[in-house]
């Protein structure tokens, strides 16, 4: 039962959960295959949408083979460590062959070089600061291997200082975003995903270098709408028994700007100050930090 709630660790000034931490070496170590496909995330910020997305471009639209198992296992999470109510990511990675979808939220500087050298293709998916504040905090309350929550407003708090499991979201999507040219990185926005997904889906397909038809992309885009994958025991995590979908379900809303109603006028100008000060050396187009 350790895995129930546990602390935070620091890890070369990222704080990660207990388990995480003790076994980061051995993450640190993992060397991929040059066709592993890496999508690395901030948490809540389209990861599970995107795995999908991408096992289903790999099986060139095969929705029956994409339920062959839960999302946990067709695409490993790459840092979850025993003890954890989900198989350890470097267990299932090692009884699969290449090419492995892996999930990751570790920030950029913590990723495992061997994917940088061996050139392998990443996605990553940045969600604006508000809504991914949002939709973590969700997260927290209604899943127990995470850390206590606490009041909305201490939230707020915590994300602003860093202080959530996995970091500093200004640090998260900064890193990516300035490595993005340099090291073969697709970077899309979950916004963007939900304004025109066949549009992103084909990007994903340009990216990965497959050869799969229009007519699938929008088959693609089609099944993996947040209606249908709500729907989806595969995709939608109600097969977690660590997760109380009667307190918030996995796949809550799949809206943008949700934060209207989480925020109040002074949390809001809060907020928005600090965030003009973390992020007034980038340049990322988000659209959403209205
Ligand atoms: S996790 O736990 O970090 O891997 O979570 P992650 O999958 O990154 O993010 C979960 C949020 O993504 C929403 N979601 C979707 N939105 C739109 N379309 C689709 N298909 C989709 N699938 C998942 C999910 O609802 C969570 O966002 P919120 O705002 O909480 O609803």
């Amino acid at each position: 039962k350790s895995h129930i709630r546990p602390p935070l660790k620091n890890v070369r000034g990222v704080p990660l959960k207990e388990p995480i931490a003790k076994n980061f070496e051995s993450v640190w170590d993992f060397c991929p295959d040059p066709t592993d496909i890496l999508i690395a995330t901030y948490p809540k910020a389209g990861t599970t949408w995107t795995q999908e997305i991408v096992d289903l471009l790999l099986h060139n639209g095969d929705t029956e083979a994409c339920k062959r198992s839960s999302i946990v296992v067709r695409s490993p999470f790459l840092e979850i460590s025993n003890p954890s109510p989900i198989p350890s990511g470097l267990d299932l990675l090692c009884k699969m062959s290449p090419p492995r979808i892996i999930k990751t939220h570790l920030p950029i500087q913590l990723v495992p070089e061997g994917f940088w050298e061996n050139k392998c293709k990443v996605i990553y998916v940045a969600r604006n600061a508000k809504d991914s504040l949002v939709s973590y905090y969700h997260f927290d309350r209604m899943n127990v291997t995470q850390c206590e929550p606490g009041s909305w407003e201490n939230y707020i708090q915590k994300f602003m200082k860093g202080e959530l499991s996995w970091g500093s979201w200004y640090d998260h999507v900064n890193g990516y975003w300035r490595e993005r040219e340099n090291r073969n990185i697709l970077y899309l926005f979950y916004e963007d995903m939900k304004e025109n997904l066949q549009r992103e889906v084909e990007r994903i397909k340009q990216h990965l270098d497959l050869s799969v038809t229009d007519d699938v992309i929008a088959h693609i885009a089609e099944k993996t709408s947040f209606e249908v994958m709500k729907e989806n025991p595969m995709v939608n995590y109600t097969f977690r028994p660590f997760l109380d979908q009667s307190i918030s379900p996995f796949m809550r809303k799949g809206e943008v700007g949700d934060w209207v109603n989480h925020f109040s006028a002074s949390q809001l100008e809060i907020f928005d100050e600090h965030y003009e000060q973390q992020m007034k050396m980038s340049n990322i187009p988000f659209r959403t930090n209205l």
